[in-house]
């Protein structure tokens, strides 16, 4: 018989001083769930373990655990075969009453603040029925069992628990928004509960027993209806949004300027393989489009350029609400990008890949050509022999990878990144505590860098402590929001021995 060794954390408040783990040895069966594991420790070695549980159906939302550094009902967890060892303890950021038992009062009572159930007059003049496509549209986020997994998720709740309500919350607004029979103002409480705090990083979707996309159905979603309803942008993203309308990008550079990096490479207007540079990585990070276009010199791949044409992929538009210029721009881009003749659209940045990648045929439908993170590009590049690489003093360094959110959880892009470094020689890979799926958000995402940069950063320390766990030497991302806001978090942690690095820049240095 296979066992499994069960670290559970305990800590029993009005006798202990602080929380200690105790392990058990569990014998495993077939499809096991958390939750037998917990019942097996409860029956056969210790009964005062402190747990709970209810329907054992993923229904009543009680059970809610932390399994593995990752919240999640222990009724629905399963413990894949082969596992030699799991990690349980309660729920992150909620008061431990009794070992896996937390105190869910305070957040619920700020849950029940916002009156989270239809709210109208005694004679009500509005319609008492929904219409089916109307039911459609919030179906999803009605399904919430309120099991508070996201809440444990999330980075903002965790960093400022009094001034975001979190994401249970603000699926419960976006839903009675949409639902004609309420009558109360639902985004103007959205705005009061701290909406503009979400850095759109999915972490409660990816933990959500629904699955319910709280950023996108959501968060963005009362963002839009906000903007149109007439409630003003905060002003950093006002001046953002007036840029993008004027020049096309964020950061108020003149148009002529996007494309001066690519002068000295004259590259084709016109190609299968079309490279979309981006605002931040033309504007500010000009060393990062220029490695690109140099990794394509080294694989003989011709590769083109909008140039002057190309516009921001507007991601930051959708992010804090302005649809309708979103999709001018897109729109725009999409069709540039046909008239180019592409067959791929390969991107270098993380917000750029989520926009081309999964919000423009959500908008507009599949686009005709595929799109590629340069990191795709790079990973079958080094497998098929046609890019090598040398080793190079610099490289020989242990660095730990931090996963985009906008590239990870949005994109599915985990592997990529880290096989290209692997296959980089004098590089060692070091993980940190929470990665791939799981990755902690930096805190720059959703117009958070812009609007309110000490959150983003001190967000971005709590992901340093991890990288700083792993002791490796420089940190590598894809995502050049990402970079500066662990730059700049290192900065406001006094922390000057870092290196943060883009993926492209370590590949273009070890070029042979
Ligand atoms: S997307 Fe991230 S920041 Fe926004 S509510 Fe979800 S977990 Fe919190
Ligand atoms: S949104 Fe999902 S994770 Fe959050 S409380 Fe509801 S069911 Fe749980
Ligand atoms: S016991 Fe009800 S959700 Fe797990």
């Amino acid at each position: 018989m296979t066992t499994v060794r069960v670290k559970v954390l305990r800590f029993d408040p009005s006798t202990e001083a602080a929380p200690h783990f105790e392990e058990y040895l569990v014998p495993y069966t077939e499809k096991m769930r958390v939750l037998d594991a917990l019942n097996y420790i409860h029956e056969h070695h210790d009964g005062s373990l402190a747990y709970r549980w209810v329907c054992r159906a993923a229904q009543c939302g009680s059970c809610t655990v932390m399994v593995d550094g990752k919240p999640g009902p222990a009724c629905k967890t399963e413990i894949p075969a082969g596992t030699e060892a799991i990690t349980i303890e309660p729920l992150r950021t909620f008061p431990v009453i009794k070992d896996l038992v937390v105190d869910t009062d305070r957040a619920y009572s700020r849950f029940e603040a916002i009156q989270p159930y239809v709210q109208r007059p005694e004679v009500n003049a509005r319609p008492e029925l929904m219409l089916p496509g109307e039911v459609e549209e919030i179906k999803s986020l009605r399904s919430c069992i309120e099991c508070f997994a996201c809440l444990s998720a999330c980075p903002v709740v965790n960093e400022i628990q009094e001034e975001y309500l979190g994401p249970m919350g603000m699926r419960k607004l976006a839903e009675l928004s949409q639902d004609r029979r309420d009558t109360q103002d639902r985004v103007a409480m959205a705005l009061a509960s701290g909406m503009y705090n979400c850095t759109t990083c999915k972490n409660c979707w990816a933990v959500c027993p629904q699955e319910i996309k709280v950023p996108e159905k959501a968060v963005e979603k009362l963002r839009a209806m906000a903007l149109r309803k007439g409630v003003p942008p905060l002003p950093p993203h006002k001046v953002a949004i007036a840029s993008i309308r004027n020049y096309w990008n964020p950061w108020m550079a003149p148009r002529a300027q996007r494309a001066r990096w690519a002068k000295p490479y004259e590259l084709p207007t016109k190609c299968e393989t079309m490279f979309f540079a981006g605002c931040s990585p033309s504007l500010l990070k000009q060393n990062l489009v220029e490695s690109v276009v140099r990794i394509f010199r080294a694989m003989d791949e011709p590769i083109g350029y909008l140039g002057k044409e190309e516009r921001c992929c507007s991601s930051p538009l959708l992010r804090v609400g302005e649809v309708t210029m979103f999709e001018e721009m897109a729109k725009a881009n999409i069709e540039n990008m046909r008239k180019a003749g592409a067959k791929r659209v390969v991107v270098t940045c993380a917000g750029c890949y989520k926009a081309w990648k999964e919000d423009y045929p959500e908008h507009f439908g599949e686009p005709g050509f595929e799109v590629l993170h340069i990191s795709q590009i790079l990973e079958g590049a080094i497998a098929s022999g046609r890019l090598r690489l040398k080793a190079v003093p610099e490289n020989e360094v242990t660095i730990t990878y931090h996963d985009p959110c906008h590239l990870g959880r949005a994109g599915g892009i985990y592997d990529a990144p880290r096989n290209v470094l692997r296959a980089v020689p004098g590089i060692s890979l070091r993980e940190m505590s929470r990665n791939r799926e799981n990755s902690a958000c930096c805190g720059s995402g959703g117009g958070v860098k812009t609007a309110r940069p000490n959150l983003a950063t001190s967000i971005g320390a709590r992901r340093l402590d991890m990288v700083k766990e792993t002791n490796a030497q420089e940190v590598v991302s894809c995502c050049p929001w990402c970079e500066q806001n662990i730059e700049d978090s290192i900065k406001s942690a006094g922390s000057g021995e870092w290196k943060v690095r883009d993926l492209v820049d370590i590949v273009c240095a070890a070029l042979e």
